[in-house]
């Protein structure tokens, strides 16, 4: 047992089960759901302890200002949309993103997907209405069927173990795009999509990739030695630790390293805003795994609340053991935001904040759910503002996109309208930017970082006073 462990009572990767829980899926064969998770206990972990102590390290730099991270991918992964290109393009988009952010900013770039695994939604409401017919709600393919029928959406324990297979596969791809060369710089040019190359920001993208050209074959001519980070990266893979059932059959006490329990489903897990009582069953679960987590905080987050989670979370003060991930919603960031930040400065919290711009902003359109650019890229600004004038600093951003060309979200540099959304809207739960959406998105965060690089006057990095 770590000290976390024994500071706070007994921890086991069960004893979530004695919590309050919410979001929990009414399975209606109980024996069949232990059966499967038992089934899935005896699978190989997905991650190592290696990498996961890796990544916390990473995730520290971004807590004290040396980088910053870029978390994306789907809201919800699903079962029917499983093919390669599909992951090859988020990551192409995640890359591109990546290089124009480290490019603009000076800084490393923390690369977590949010892919192999997202699976599980929580919901606002246990049932969905059509006309006079009332279902029970999707849940996330690891749970029910999104098709509008009462037989799609019983739950079904059988889909844990496809939600594994299939997110094996995909970190399988991740891990040979990751290293296999796919992410070499020298190929910057072809991580362009070709609807991209068609798009007003496929000039910029060029430049840049020009000018990395540059870089390299400087370098090269210099003689200097190419670093390995050139020629492969580093990749992560993240998930909200929703379905407990699934997560505890995933956790693992590995023998190199006695004492610690990882979740190996995943790199990084986090705790949704649904999902955050500080006595709830998600918490419990989270507190005792040495992943490094996240916590969203929306905008009905209470100071005390937030105190006694980092407290419960990350009783050590871990630099990279907690993400904070805001979500508050354009126009509610610099009223909620900065007395939570104030507060854990003035007692010394290390933790990672990022931006989640994309949950608080979400509005209905018609009968599709949709999100402007413009409420997005406001809500990041603002949480710059409000870690400047905090003397903090914003550790990243969280954003729901995909490599695919879908029209799910407003705005951006085609301007895409409420009359487009219908063309191509293809999410299986929230809408996401679309490979320009997200391009665009990161060259203008790559602008503010770079205004706002630690050493800027502007920015001391020490906690507030
Ligand atoms: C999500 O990230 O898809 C999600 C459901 O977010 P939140 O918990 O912040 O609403
Ligand atoms: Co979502």
């Amino acid at each position: 047992m770590t000290d976390r462990h024994r500071t706070s009572g007994n921890w086991t990767p069960g004893s979530w089960r004695e919590m309050p829980i919410r979001q929990v899926p009414d399975y209606p064969d109980r024996d069949r759901l232990a059966a499967v998770e038992g089934k899935i206990a005896s699978f190989p972990p997905l991650v190592f302890a290696g990498e996961v102590d890796r990544l916390t390290a990473r995730l520290a730099e971004a807590a004290e200002g040396r980088a910053f991270v870029l978390q994306g991918g789907d809201c919800a992964e699903s079962f029917g949309d499983f093919r390669a290109d599909g992951i090859r393009d988020t990551f192409k988009v995640l890359l591109q993103m990546a290089v124009a952010l480290t490019f603009g900013a000076s800084l490393p770039v923390v690369k977590l997907g949010r892919m192999a695994g997202q699976f599980a939604k929580p919901r606002s409401s246990d049932v969905e209405k059509k006309g006079d017919e009332v279902l029970p709600s999707y849940r996330g393919d690891i749970v029910n069927g999104p098709e509008f029928t009462a037989a799609a959406r019983v739950p079904d324990p059988a889909r844990m173990e496809f939600a594994y297979l299939q997110s094996a596969a995909t970190l399988n791809l991740l891990r040979a795009f990751a290293t296999g060369g796919f992410a070499d710089l020298h190929e910057v040019h072809r991580w362009n999509l070709s609807f991209v190359a068609r798009s007003p920001l496929a000039e910029r993208y060029q430049d840049l990739a020009h000018r990395i050209d540059e870089t390299l074959r400087f370098m090269a001519a210099c003689g200097m030695s190419e670093a390995p980070q050139v020629r492969e990266t580093e990749f992560y893979t993240s998930h909200e630790a929703l379905l407990l059932g699934y997560e505890q059959a995933l956790t693992r006490e590995p023998s190199t390293h006695r004492g610690k329990h990882y979740a190996c489903s995943a790199h990084f897990l986090w705790i949704g805003d649904r999902t955050r009582q500080p006595e709830g069953a998600h918490v419990e679960f989270l507190r005792g795994v040495a992943n490094p987590i996240g916590l969203k905080v929306g905008p009905t987050t209470v100071l005390d609340d937030l105190l006694r989670l980092v407290e419960r979370l990350n009783p050590a003060n871990v630099p990279g053991r907690l993400t904070l991930i805001a979500r508050m919603g354009a126009g509610k960031v610099e009223e909620h935001l900065p007395p939570l930040v104030k507060a854990l400065a003035a007692e010394g919290r290390k933790v990672t904040w990022l931006c989640d711009p994309m949950h608080g902003n979400t509005v209905a359109a018609g009968s599709y759910k949709t999100r402007s650019f413009d409420a997005i890229l406001r809500e990041v600004r603002s949480f710059f503002d409000v870690h400047q004038a905090a003397g903090t600093w914003p550790g990243g951003v969280h954003v729901e996109m995909t490599g695919a060309d879908v029209t799910e979200c407003l705005g951006g540099a085609h301007r895409l309208t409420e009359a487009d959304l219908s063309r191509s809207y293809a999410t299986a739960c929230d809408p996401r930017l679309n490979a320009e959406q997200s391009l665009e998105l990161a060259f203008l965060v790559a602008e503010e970082l770079k205004s706002r690089r630690p050493g800027a006057p502007a920015l001391p990095l020490q906690a507030a006073q």
